[in-house]
């Protein structure tokens, strides 16, 4: 039986004081991944334990690579390959499961990978990835819930991508940097993530230019020696932080943060009342006595993060005024509303837009978990509503975000895990 942790809060409560913020989820991924296109032992630097984290070590584990994580330090022998199939019960738990696919078929011609699941807002199809992979000579087909392909060399390709999906730039840049000649990804995404995964395959050997931007050009190598990494921060996380002050109207220092990578939600926190102060590596976020209602558009980077938009939803609910979100990315992205009613919020969803008329106060309730950073809203509006607040399913937030209730309780939560 899994073990099913839940939280348990009791607001409202201030917080005051300073947070590390840990390595980015969303880059460690795909730079474990692509350890898999060396012949060698990567070494990644400041990567959060995470079950994510822990579930690719499985995951490259099935393929034949080792690996071992201690103290923020992540070592990934990918000298063996041994098999080529990524089961369903390791993909259906994390989407980027879907990674394996660049690797393997750049380096060994071929991978079976199940198809994925992963969150559990709407559909999240993996057509863009495939699509790239067939351009560069893969053949794909689909059978019984697994994708299974098979290449000989792979040969560049000018790919334009309908949507700047970051999944299939990971996995198109990966597969393109053994491939013959050159491949060119127009629209690709523009993520920080996507950067330090070029810069990573650069220290390696690979040849790649425009990473960061929409036009990625790739040249492709005979072979890519293993890298060492630091993992950038993790942005996500950070924003999370500067919600919390922001609702909880208290001041927070978040530390080894790069809130140049957060321009948008700062952007929108400050427009919300904050006030945020960037230092080099740092930010001081603090929160106003009241909010102010904002609209919120989410959209590809460098735009309003969809990633934030259940936190800024929970603290747009106690602004005074009525505020929207319109979700750009995902149309679905909504679980965490009937969960933020269930505090007194008052939110009406129609579409992927979600109308929130700002309340007093909040006021604490039993909520459940759904997804990562639906989750991570629940937390911020459980330290903001008056009374208790249990938080169940836990495990969605073990995914992406590391200690977080010690970090928290550093800082003035009262937020305790129970086990069940
Ligand atoms: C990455 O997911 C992140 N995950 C997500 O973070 C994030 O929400 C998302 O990018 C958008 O920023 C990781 O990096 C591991 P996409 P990904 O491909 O790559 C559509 C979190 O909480 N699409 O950029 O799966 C898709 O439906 C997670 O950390 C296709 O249509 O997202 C969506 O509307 C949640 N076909 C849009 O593109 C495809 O083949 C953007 O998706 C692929 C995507």
């Amino acid at each position: 039986m899994k073990q099913v942790d839940r939280f348990i809060i009791n607001g409202p409560c201030r917080l005051e004081g300073s947070v590390r913020v840990s390595g980015a989820k969303n880059a460690v991924l795909p730079l474990m991944a692509a350890s898999m296109l060396t012949g060698g032992t990567c070494i990644l630097d400041n990567v959060p334990d995470l079950r994510d984290t822990r579930t690719m070590m499985q995951l490259l584990a099935g393929f034949g690579a080792v690996s071992s994580l201690e103290g923020g330090r992540l070592e990934v022998d990918a000298s063996r390959i041994t098999s080529f199939e990524a089961p369903y019960d390791l993909v259906r738990t994390m989407r980027a499961s879907i990674y394996a696919f660049g690797p393997l078929v750049a380096r060994f011609g071929k991978a079976r990978v199940s198809m994925p699941g992963g969150c559990a807002w709407g559909p999240r199809p993996v057509d863009l990835h495939l699509k790239g992979l067939g351009a560069l000579g893969a053949e794909l087909t689909i059978e019984h819930g697994y994708i299974n392909a098979k290449a000989g060399k792979l040969r560049g390709a000018e790919i334009t991508l309908t949507i700047p999906s970051v999944g299939a730039t990971v996995n198109i840049i990966m597969a393109a940097v053994l491939a013959e000649g050159r491949t060119v990804i127009e629209n690709a995404a523009r993520e920080p993530e996507i950067t330090e995964l070029a810069l990573a395959l650069k220290s390696g050997g690979a040849r790649i230019e425009g990473e960061g931007t929409s036009r990625i050009t790739i040249d492709g190598v005979s072979s890519i020696a293993a890298y060492k990494h630091r993992v950038i921060p993790d942005r996500i996380e950070a924003g999370t932080f500067a919600a919390a002050a922001a609702i909880t109207g208290g001041r927070i220092e978040i530390l080894n943060c790069a809130p140049s990578h957060l321009g948008a939600v700062i952007e929108k926190l400050e427009e919300c009342g904050a006030r945020i102060v960037c230092g080099d590596g740092s930010m001081t976020v603090t929160g106003p006595e009241r909010l102010n209602p904002a609209n919120v558009e989410t959209g590809f980077y460098p735009s309003f993060a969809t990633d934030m938009q259940a936190q800024i939803m929970a603290v747009l609910s106690i602004a005074r005024g009525t505020s929207t979100i319109v979700d750009r990315v995902y149309p679905d992205r909504f679980t965490h509303v009937p969960e933020l009613c269930r505090f007194g919020a008052k939110i009406a969803r129609d579409g992927n837009v979600a109308v929130i008329t700002g309340v007093e106060k909040l006021e604490g309730a039993p909520v459940m978990a759904t997804d990562i950073r639906a989750s991570s809203a629940l937390i911020l509006a459980g330290l903001a509503a008056a009374g208790e607040t249990t938080i169940l399913r836990v495990y969605h937030i073990d995914r992406g975000y590391e200690r977080i209730e010690e970090k928290l309780r550093a800082i003035g939560a009262a937020i305790r895990r129970a086990r069940d």
